[in-house]
């Protein structure tokens, strides 16, 4: 007998041995990013753990490593918090941070004051409740009195300590919250997989996590990625603790996982620095956040404070500009673009996204309209991230009434009716008209483009009534212009006809790279334009090259060699190229001509782009940048040359500002890059 409880003590202790050992090295890995074995010997542990469990199932505890998966969550059982969970008042400019900080100082007359910010992690909000060291539940905020027992499923996620990190004092009574979310670039991931299961995927990384908590089956929850940031101390029993920041220092040690950019500030200047740094950089982060959190250390002062029946008066957050909205898809559209294409248009309700009014999101062919299944009068996600070009994400299909309507595009050219054809994998449909107006006035905007001849002045309204007018028929007839046929035009004064004509006069400079870019050819944009000059140095020997001669440039394929063969091949593009070579345009490189890298203030020269561009996204600016022999850097340090502003610069523009770093506007930017 004696004998017996021996073993079984010594059994207890190598048992419990073991699962330290495990803990520990889960802290190192999931916590602080350390790991300190390999995975393999981490698998060797475990097994280990769960064979001797197996052989001992007497010694199973709740709190062991093993029992992660298992357990029954009932949705709707409800878990009151030990002390209210509240939420927070928003604002919306940095500039409303003052008046808070007014109202606090006001209310804290002559006392030092302490800021903290935190990151607000866009998660769901959850409540860890620990006795004696040991998790016992965990709970949705729910109504902020009440949440919801959701143990079982917060129990898979690996950085929620199971049981805590034993210090002294040890608290016997903790509740702690915190964010439950999933890494941005695991939504697909997630996403992915519910549509190989037939489930519609969630908008966000925001409803990935609360839709993964909220589950029946823990198993489930546990195959999601999910994690957490502890953002605060709810309640404790047996131990003291006067700060906001001791209580993270406690949690922390604790082996909770907290966020690393939390900060503590002396003056709110300081606390907007903050708010101006992260609301340009949080796009680097990898999940997602909607805003910052600023908090009064002082937990005495938080109590002077109070709080209002939702809010604490000791913390507001400060909210970043959306970068996701719903709106109604009003109609759709048909647009007949240069090469013919027809793209379907969303006309959305007008709204308001990060900044600017959208009215308009392409939904960029039928088999992406049928992959969505976007209808007309759909509720849809609409979102602007690092891009500025705003796309539909997802569409609310659980808010379907019933009178949303099916769209598909039609079978004749919305302009000119002639009948449409389907590419082979039926992603494009294609007016094959070549004198379709509406083909030839984005071929003439393309023309007129930046990138291309540069006229400036020539946008699509100007083009609409140059083509509707008969003025011009193709191209070339840009060339025939005469300043009195403009003038009789609407909304044409002397001084923008005379303008004008001097844009087309001075397009005839521009390099034979551009004009070749600016003709159009399918699958010829600015970079292969530019690389089939080097080769054959001007656009006729181009014409006449076979597609042999075309195919054996590096970084030209089959399908943009058959391309440039047939557009050449064709008698009527023939006729053309002759009065565009007529016109005077550049037709061939001057053998004198310095590559463009050298002469200009890209070559050897660090930028940093800042703000959004309206006539490119930040990648392509950059692609410009390195093209030209630049380098383009996040940051903004004594090493940066330029800083290019866009709108809405933030905290980079400031920096520069600070160090006395050349600022460039957009307009002064594309001008240097069209030199
Ligand atoms: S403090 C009384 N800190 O934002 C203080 N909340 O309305 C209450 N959140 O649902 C919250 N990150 O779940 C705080 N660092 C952070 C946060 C944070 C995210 C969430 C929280 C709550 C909402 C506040």
């Amino acid at each position: 007998m004696l004998r017996g409880d021996m073993t079984s003590d010594s059994i207890q202790n190598q048992v419990e041995a073991l699962r330290e050992q495990i803990r520990y090295h889960e802290r190192k890995y999931f916590i602080d990013d350390q790991p300190e074995i390999s995975d393999q010997e981490y698998d060797r542990l475990m097994k280990e753990l769960e064979c001797l469990e197996a052989a001992h199932p007497e010694c199973i505890m709740p709190d062991s490593p093993t029992q992660r998966v298992g357990g029954e969550t009932i949705l709707g059982t409800s878990a009151p918090h030990r002390g209210q969970m509240l939420s927070l008042d928003n604002t919306y400019s940095p500039d409303e941070l003052y008046d808070f900080d007014q109202r606090v100082r006001k209310a804290l007359p002559d006392l030092p004051l302490t800021y903290v910010t935190e990151l607000k992690i866009d998660g769901l909000g959850v409540a860890l409740l620990y006795e004696d060291g040991k998790l016992v539940r965990g709970a949705t905020r729910g109504d902020g009195e009440y949440g919801e027992d959701v143990t079982a499923n917060l129990r898979t996620i690996r950085t929620i300590p199971l049981r805590l990190t034993p210090i002294q004092p040890m608290p016997t009574v903790l509740e702690v919250r915190g964010e439950v979310f999933i890494p941005r670039n695991q939504l697909d991931v997630v996403n992915r997989q519910r549509i190989a299961e037939d489930q519609a995927p969630f908008a966000n990384a925001r409803n990935a996590a609360a839709g993964s908590v909220r589950l029946l089956d823990s198993a489930i929850t546990a195959s999601r990625p999910l994690d957490i940031f502890i953002y605060t101390l709810g309640y404790v029993e047996g131990i003291e603790i006067t700060k906001h920041t001791e209580a993270l220092t406690l949690l922390a040690n604790l082996g909770f996982k907290m966020n690393p950019y939390t900060e503590a500030h002396s003056s709110i200047e300081d606390v907007i620095a903050y708010c101006r740094q992260w609301t340009a950089n949080r796009e680097t982060l990898p999940y997602d956040t909607d805003g910052i959190v600023v908090k009064v250390d002082s937990l005495q002062q938080q109590e002077r404070l109070g709080t209002t029946a939702k809010s604490p008066r000791w913390a507001i957050a400060c909210k970043f500009p959306a970068r996701q909205v719903t709106t109604q898809i009003e109609a759709i559209e048909v647009q007949v673009g240069r090469t013919g294409v027809l793209t379907p248009v969303a006309i959305l309700s007008p709204i308001q996204l990060a900044g600017a009014t959208i009215t308009h999101a392409t939904l960029h062919n039928e088999q992406e309209l049928i992959r969505k299944d976007v209808r007309v009068g759909d509720m849809v996600v609409l979102e602007r991230s690092g891009d500025v070009i705003p796309k539909i994400t997802a569409v609310w299909t659980e808010q379907r009434k019933g009178t949303e309507k099916i769209f598909r595009l039609p079978d004749q050219c919305p302009v000119c009716k002639t009948p449409v054809q389907r590419s082979e994998d039926k992603a494009a449909i294609r007016c094959v008209n070549v004198a379709c107006p509406a083909q030839l006035k984005r071929r003439i905007e393309h023309f007129a483009s930046r990138n291309a001849l540069n006229i400036d002045g020539l946008g699509p309204a100007l083009v609409n009534q140059l083509v509707e007018t008969e003025l011009i028929r193709d191209v070339a007839d840009l060339y025939g212009l005469k300043q009195a046929d403009l003038v009789n035009l609407e909304r044409m004064g002397e001084k923008s006809a005379e303008n004008l004509m001097n844009a087309i006069e001075a397009s005839r400079r521009i390099s034979v790279a551009k004009v070749l870019f600016g003709m159009g050819i399918l699958h010829v944009g600015a970079n292969i334009a530019e690389l089939l000059i080097n080769h054959f140095s001007s656009i006729d020997a181009l014409a006449t090259a076979s597609l042999e001669d075309i195919e054996s440039i590096h970084g030209i394929g089959p399908q943009i060699a058959e391309s440039i063969v047939h557009f050449f091949s064709q008698p009527r593009v023939q006729a053309f190229l002759k009065r565009l070579k007529a016109a005077g345009l550049q037709w061939a490189t001057e053998s004198s001509e310095l590559p463009e890298t050298t002469a200009s203030i890209f070559a050897g020269h660090t930028f940093v782009l800042t703000g959004s561009l309206s006539t490119m996204t930040r990648s392509e600016a950059s692609e410009k940048i390195k093209e030209r022999g630049g380098r383009v850097s996040s940051s903004v340090s004594r090493k940066t040359d330029f800083v290019i502003a866009g709108d809405l610069a933030g905290s980079k523009y400031d920096r520069a500002i600070q160090l006395g770093i050349s600022i460039l506007t957009e307009q002064e930017f594309t001008k240097k890059l069209s030199r």
